[in-house]
């Protein structure tokens, strides 16, 4: 280990089990040095086993709906008050489209659940956002990020309403990061990841047939939930203080790809 984020502070939403790429990602901020909070939606936690990563990385836990923003300021505040100080990073990570869960067709979303998804998965970033603003919560050169996925910007049919979630979410880290940055020298960026293996990913329909799909068509195959931790690590560290307001893929090379050759010899005939 480097140290990376040694006395570096922080709230990591979005841990539901092992496999989730924030419970990942905790595990490596513990292992740099850093201390942090962990939150996530109170019903997430009576299913979640997030009490074990917390034991484990000697974190505390604070619930909060990320679409509260009674819940956030609370998490944030109270955040400073066991963490001894302002943030250096957050890490939002947390997706739920009812319209999925439901399995209905993105042809025929029921407009409620789109709008809870949205607000979910979307609008939480920017409530997340204005509560760390408002209350000044944010070190100087801190950084944020959240996770997303290139159904943002190219067509995956089963992805439904998430990849409008998506695109929104990508442009609200451009739009806020605008004044994170001016007004606090703060960045924020999205990490657009692979599909991984998670409650979240294995949610969308056809999940094991795209995440072969990205795998075969990747020069360098999938990136896992792991490797996920480790760049986002990279993105909470002192090394990278002057990139924000992107999208940054971290995907194997699959967001450049045309076709491969492995994807080519299977629809090639005999
Ligand atoms: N798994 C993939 O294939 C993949 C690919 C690209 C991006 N992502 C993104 O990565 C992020 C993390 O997902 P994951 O794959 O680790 O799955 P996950 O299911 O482990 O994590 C999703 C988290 O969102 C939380 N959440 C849902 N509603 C909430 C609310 N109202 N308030 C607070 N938290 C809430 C859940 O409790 C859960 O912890 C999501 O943004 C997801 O869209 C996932």
């Amino acid at each position: 280990m480097y140290n990376l984020l040694k006395g570096k502070r922080g709230i990591i939403f979005g841990a539901l089990d092992e496999n989730s790429i924030a419970w990942k990602t905790a595990e490596r901020a513990y292992e740099e040095g850093a201390k942090f909070v962990l939150t996530n939606a109170p019903i997430a936690m009576r299913m979640g086993q997030i009490n074990k990563l917390a034991e484990k990385t000697g974190a505390e836990i604070i619930p909060a709906d990320a679409t509260s923003i009674e819940d956030l300021e609370n998490l944030v505040k109270k955040s400073i008050e066991i963490l001894g100080g302002k943030l250096d990073f957050v890490l939002h990570s947390i997706g739920m489209s009812v319209n999925v869960r439901k399995k209905i067709h993105y042809t025929e979303s029921n407009y409620d659940f789109t709008t809870k998804g949205w607000d979910v998965s979307a609008v939480s970033f920017h409530k997340v956002m204005s509560v760390l603003y408002k209350q000044d919560a944010m070190n100087e050169w801190g950084s944020i990020v959240a996770l997303t996925y290139m159904a943002a910007q190219r067509v995956f049919p089963d992805y439904n309403d998430m990849a409008d979630n998506k695109a929104y979410l990508e442009s609200i880290a451009r739009s806020f990061g605008y004044f994170f940055g001016t007004d606090k020298k703060v960045r924020v960026n999205t990490i657009s990841q692979s599909p991984t293996p998670t409650t979240a990913g294995k949610g969308v329909k056809g999940f094991d047939g795209f995440i072969a799909y990205a795998d075969k068509m990747s020069p360098l195959g999938n990136a896992t939930a792991q490797d996920c931790a480790d760049y986002t690590i990279s993105l909470f560290s002192d090394l990278t203080r002057k990139v924000t307001l992107q999208n940054l893929f971290h995907d194997g090379g699959f967001s450049n790809m045309g076709v491969s050759q492995s994807v080519m010899e299977y629809f090639e005939k005999e």
